[in-house]
């Protein structure tokens, strides 16, 4: 933990996972593909269908929990598609919808949905990833975004990737695994006056320290 600074999770790991470098590199040989489900099928079929039409930027905001996020992104950028995901019904249950057009929730898991839009050769502009569950168990981190091996499907989506997390080693291991994958990557610290999210919200109200990863290829 950094000095002063107070942190709710609670966790037997003190620093970046010595396993950490050797599953990227291990995900980097290999390339993962499992069967989608069908529901996460289906989800990135419309997903496409709705950039065929669109076809301006796309901006994905993964694990989007009830979707606040994702009308702030879309309000923000109106020349963009904004698509947030997350796999629980009962969180996109609780979304409050606004007025924009420009942004669709989808009930599938993301790493799938990644996947099926690689296939599709489709990139996108930026892609926020908010607050994910930490897995803060040592044991845990091969359920870390990233230490699945989904994770190199990040890169090949591209954009300008954007990580934010109340546990700053979570950040600190997305950067150093997003170098692994030759993007920049860097951690700041971030102050919240009007939060992007339910958690961020609840995080900012706690004075928890929050941290952020940027990480984007060479062309950005
Ligand atoms: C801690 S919540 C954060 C939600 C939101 N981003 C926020 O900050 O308020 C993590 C979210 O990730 C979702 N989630 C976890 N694993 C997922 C997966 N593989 N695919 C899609 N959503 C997932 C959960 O349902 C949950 O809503």
């Amino acid at each position: 933990m950094e000095q002063g600074i107070k942190t709710s999770v609670q966790s037997n790991q003190r620093e970046i996972h010595d396993d950490l470098e050797g599953l990227v590199q291990k995900h980097l040989a290999t390339s993962w593909r499992e069967p989608t489900p069908e529901h996460s099928r289906a989800a990135s079929k419309e997903i496409l269908s709705l950039l065929n039409r669109h076809r301006g930027p796309l901006i994905l905001d993964s694990f989007c929990g009830t979707g606040m996020s994702t009308t702030k992104i879309a309000a923000d950028h109106p020349d963009a598609l904004v698509i947030g995901i997350d796999k629980s019904s009962d969180r996109l249950s609780k979304h409050l919808r606004v007025p924009h057009q420009n942004y669709r929730l989808f009930q599938a898991t993301c790493e799938h949905v990644w996947a099926e839009l690689v296939e599709a050769q489709v990139k996108c502009q930026k892609h926020y990833l908010l607050y994910p569950n930490p897995w803060p168990k040592k044991g845990h981190l091969k359920r870390r975004i990233h230490g699945h091996p989904s994770f190199p499907l990040l890169k090949t989506l591209g954009g300008v990737i954007e990580v934010r997390s109340n546990w700053k080693i979570y950040v600190d291991e997305f950067a150093k695994a997003s170098k692994l994958l030759g993007l920049q990557a860097e951690t700041t610290a971030l102050s919240v006056t009007d939060p992007l999210t339910l958690f961020e919200r609840k995080y900012a109200l706690d004075h928890q320290g929050l941290w952020r990863c940027t990480a984007h290829g060479l062309d950005h």
